[in-house]
């Protein structure tokens, strides 16, 4: 038995999984011009990075079922209130900007959506103006997934080099 609480294995994976093609979608996109001269240009770019954020999509509803369930283990020292109050809320917003970033990327166009070129998802007909609104919103939360991200990764970092508690090895898989 161990002597710290742990993530159910299958919240592991999906925490690492989404970690990997999150991470992916950002590359994609960043270094899309030298990708396309390997992938065959530029539509397969789009394809690849829209595909990943279905997955992505996918990821956090299996996810968020998951915590239904089974909830979360509580990893935090109960006395440690400031550092309980930003982990959780990062970890809240984190997951309200899985769910938005690849929503407001499918709502911002008008053509179907082709899943790794196997099953096309249509799209959904909105008045012209609203796919501007999305394509700013996919842009803006995009960005802000980024830093909430950078900001979840130096935390479990300062857990495990500076606090030297459990909680790094309570999402790690064994
Ligand atoms: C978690 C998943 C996703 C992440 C992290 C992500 C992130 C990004 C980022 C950082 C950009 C570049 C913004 C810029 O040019 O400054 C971008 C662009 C784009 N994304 Fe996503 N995205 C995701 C999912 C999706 C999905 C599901 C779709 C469509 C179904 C999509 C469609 C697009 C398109 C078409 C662009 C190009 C927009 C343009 O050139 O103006 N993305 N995305
Ligand atoms: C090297 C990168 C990463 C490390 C070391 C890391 C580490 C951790 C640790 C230790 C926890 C448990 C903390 C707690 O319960 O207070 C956790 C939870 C969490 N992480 Fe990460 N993480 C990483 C990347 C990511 C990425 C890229 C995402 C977003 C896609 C993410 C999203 C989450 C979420 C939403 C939770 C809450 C529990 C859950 O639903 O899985 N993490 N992470």
């Amino acid at each position: 038995m161990q002597d710290y609480p742990q993530y159910r294995s299958q919240q592991k994976i999906i925490h690492w999984l989404s970690a990997v093609v999150v991470i992916l979608a950002f590359l994609i996109i960043m270094f899309k011009i030298i990708l396309s001269q390997f992938l065959g240009g530029m539509p397969n770019i789009y394809l690849l990075h829209k595909s990943i954020g279905v997955l992505v999509f996918i990821l956090t509803i299996w996810r968020i079922k998951v915590i239904i369930q089974y909830g979360i283990p509580d990893v935090l020292d109960k006395h440690q209130r400031l550092q309980r109050i930003l982990s959780k809320s990062t970890q809240g917003f984190i997951y309200i900007f899985l769910l938005i970033v690849p929503l407001s990327g499918y709502l911002m166009s008008s053509r179907p959506l082709n899943f790794f070129g196997i099953i096309s998802i249509p799209a959904i007909n909105v008045p012209n103006e609203f796919y501007q609104f999305f394509h700013t919103t996919h842009l803006v939360s995009s960005y802000l997934l980024a830093i909430l991200i950078m900001l979840h990764v130096i935390g479990a970092l300062y857990h495990y080099f500076w606090v030297k508690d459990k909680v790094l090895q309570s999402m790690l898989i064994k």
